[in-house]
């Protein structure tokens, strides 16, 4: 069976709500300026919660939907560029919390492509039988990889989880996933590690893979990242639907990665679709990385916008810089 089907969402946003207008207490900036260019105009932020905590509500959420049980789970595949700690891994800490015991788990790293992949590994042990039901999720707190001084990246992102339990289909499915990474450099954030007695601060620098600005912030050359992205999300829904066989106009609702209103927009002019085939939640929440797609998954769920058989395409962008589309039946 080569389809997948999702048949459990959940989602997870913390309860601090900051407005445009709280962001310009902090940086010279307002709501007329963020919310022009970019479409937002709150974002939730943790005060406390750390990503496993977001993680764990948005799979129980996902597991109150499930009308199986929960040790049923033989996969967990967690997406995220913040996890709590370089090791355990958010998914371990999630089988933990969760008490799903015998269930392989692990990370994925693709920022904010990264629940496309983690979908897409996941659809790959459902294919070959070695998994029969997945908890595959996306959590960040983009939040604590953020400079609050800098207006430029601080106003763009939020926090969050999404979750959905997944299993084998004879559905249709078509993935394309990539990675541009000459141009990994537009979009990064260091993991700010203090030299050892045997490192000078000078050789670390020169064995870098670019020069980097090493504070553990986000670090962005916009104009690089919004060229890419409204050429790469157009591009791959196109090259999933070939691999299909159908046009772009069969789609029932895209689920883009939430960035920017803009590259949305643009991207659906070039597919030639109008612009309410795109599901948008991002005046709301920001840009939550990889959780974004995960968290728009389970608004649309809840709201009706995803009809039974219809095609669904989820699609992101991000740091790497990555991109991936997934394609399947609802
Ligand atoms: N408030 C007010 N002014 C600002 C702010 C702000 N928050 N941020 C930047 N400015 C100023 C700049 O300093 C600049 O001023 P200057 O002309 O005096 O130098 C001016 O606004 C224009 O700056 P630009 O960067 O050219 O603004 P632009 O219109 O390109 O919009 C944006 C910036 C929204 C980031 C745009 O480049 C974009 O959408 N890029 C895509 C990247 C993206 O969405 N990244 C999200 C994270 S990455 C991801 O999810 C994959």
């Amino acid at each position: 069976m080569k389809g997948l089907k999702i048949v459990a969402t959940g989602r997870y946003v913390p309860d601090t709500a900051v407005t445009n207008d709280d962001m310009a207490k902090l940086v010279d900036t307002n709501d007329e300026w963020i919310s022009s260019r970019t479409g937002i105009r709150q974002r939730r932020l943790a005060a406390g919660e750390p990503t496993s905590f977001m993680a764990v509500e948005a799979a129980k959420r996902a597991l109150e939907a499930f009308s199986g049980e929960a040790e049923e789970i033989d996969l967990i595949v967690c997406s995220t560029i913040t996890p709590d700690f370089h090791t355990p891994s958010v998914a371990c800490l999630v089988a933990r919390a969760l008490g799903l015991k015998g269930a392989a788990a692990f990370d994925v790293s693709a920022a904010c492509s990264g629940f496309v992949y983690a979908l897409d590994i996941a659809q790959k042990y459902l294919e070959t039988g070695a998994a029969k039901t997945a908890l595959v999720l996306s959590a960040e707190t983009l939040s604590h990889i953020t400079n609050f001084e800098d207006r430029s990246t601080c106003v763009l992102f939020g926090d969050g989880a999404g979750a959905c339990i997944v299993q084998p289909s004879d559905g249709r499915y078509a993935s394309i996933l990539g990675a541009d990474a000459e141009t990994a450099h537009v979009l990064y954030a260091t993991i700010p590690y203090p030299p050892t007695p045997f490192e000078k601060e000078e050789a670390l620098a020169k064995g870098r893979a670019f020069e980097v600005v090493n504070d553990g912030f986000i670090h962005m050359d916009g104009t690089e990242v919004y060229k890419f992205s409204t050429e790469a999300m157009p591009a791959c829904i196109q090259a999933a639907c070939e691999k299909l066989g159908v046009q772009p106009e069969a789609l029932g609702l895209i689920i883009p990665h939430q960035a920017n209103l803009r590259i949305v927009r643009t991207a659906m002019k070039r597919l030639g679709l109008p612009e309410d085939r795109a599901y948008l939640n991002i005046d709301r929440y920001g840009n939550t990385s990889s959780a974004s797609i995960p968290l728009a998954l389970d608004e649309a769920n809840q709201e009706g916008r995803l009809q039974p058989g219809s095609l669904v395409a989820l699609v992101g962008f991000g740091a790497g810089l990555t991109y991936g589309c997934a394609l399947f039946s609802w």
